[in-house]
């Protein structure tokens, strides 16, 4: 595995391996790797000749300053894992390196901006476009992987995919689950035993409203009584809990609609959670 520290060291490496005619496969990632990460891994080094994973904590994707900067950075035990899942490259590179001046370019991505995940996280988005347009045009890959478990970052990718005619082909990887079916994620580690319990409230209320709306119960009803049960547990804060189109995002109480997913935030103590489910 090599490790690469600048845009001009990737795309010298890069060059060399599209002269041998070999496919590129990125992952990015923020690290503090868990077997999420290492599943979209394992399906990049299955389908792309060549795996590049990046870790970079993304500064311009963080709206809240005590987010970045509690965010975990085991970066040893990151390129272990990595080397042990056998990736070809590592890019890791500095802040410099990223953003070597401000970036005054916004992307505005439209209606998914303001729902979910865009309405409670201003100018998250803009950052995720940002750094994912820049590793695309730094790495030039093949084929992007990128879990579900961020449902509403695929979608908004999709969208930069489409709109900057980026010759790339994405690839969706399924949520990795600890056994009490928390959604893994490099957060969960800021939770303490009784938080970590707690934190499968989101799971739990995702397969409940799964199950009631297969079953025909309104969504309306199912929302109210998941709702109610966020209220009774004192430890959670629950930010939304929506039925949606799983492609476009766009909110919906139609069943009949093809591509149904359930997305939903919550605080457990001070630690924000999202997860989701595809209902149909
Ligand atoms: P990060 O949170 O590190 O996630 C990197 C990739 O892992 C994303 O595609 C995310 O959806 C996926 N992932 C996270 N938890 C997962 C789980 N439990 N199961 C399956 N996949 C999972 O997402 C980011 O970083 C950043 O926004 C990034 C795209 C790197 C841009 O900075």
């Amino acid at each position: 595995m090599k490790i690469l520290r600048t845009r001009l060291e990737v795309s010298n490496a890069m060059r060399l391996e599209r002269s041998k005619n070999k496919t590129i496969g990125l992952v990015p990632t923020m690290g503090a790797l868990h077997n999420g990460h290492l599943r979209i891994i394992e399906k990049s080094k299955l389908y792309s000749d060549i795996t590049v994973a990046t870790i970079y904590v993304n500064p311009t994707q963080f709206n809240n300053s005590s987010d970045l900067d509690n965010y975990p950075r085991p970066w040893q035990t990151d390129l272990r894992l990595l080397e042990v899942s056998g990736v070809d490259y590592v890019f890791l590179p500095t802040d410099g390196e990223m953003y070597p001046q401000k970036v005054e370019l916004k992307f505005d991505f439209g209606h998914l901006e303001t729902i979910l995940e865009g309405k409670f996280r201003p100018g998250h988005f803009n950052g995720v476009g940002i750094i994912v347009s820049k590793l695309f045009n730094i790495i030039q890959p093949d084929h992007s992987y990128f879990g579900q478990k961020d449902l509403q970052q695929l979608a908004v990718i999709r969208r930069l995919v489409k709109d900057l005619s980026y010759n790339i082909e994405l690839i969706k990887v399924p949520t990795i689950r600890e056994q009490s079916g928390l959604a893994m994620s490099s957060r969960n580690v800021r939770l303490n035993e009784e938080e970590r319990r707690t934190a499968s409230i989101l799971y739990t209320c995702l397969t409940y409203a799964k199950d009631e709306l297969l079953k025909g119960q309104d969504w309306l009803v199912v929302k109210e009584k998941v709702t109610a049960i966020f209220m009774k547990e004192p430890l959670s804060n629950l930010e939304y809990f929506e039925l949606v189109k799983s492609d476009t995002l766009e909110m919906t109480s139609d069943l009949q609609v093809e591509g149904l997913a359930i997305c939903t935030a919550a605080y457990i103590g001070d630690v924000r959670l999202i997860d989701n489910m595809i209902i149909n």
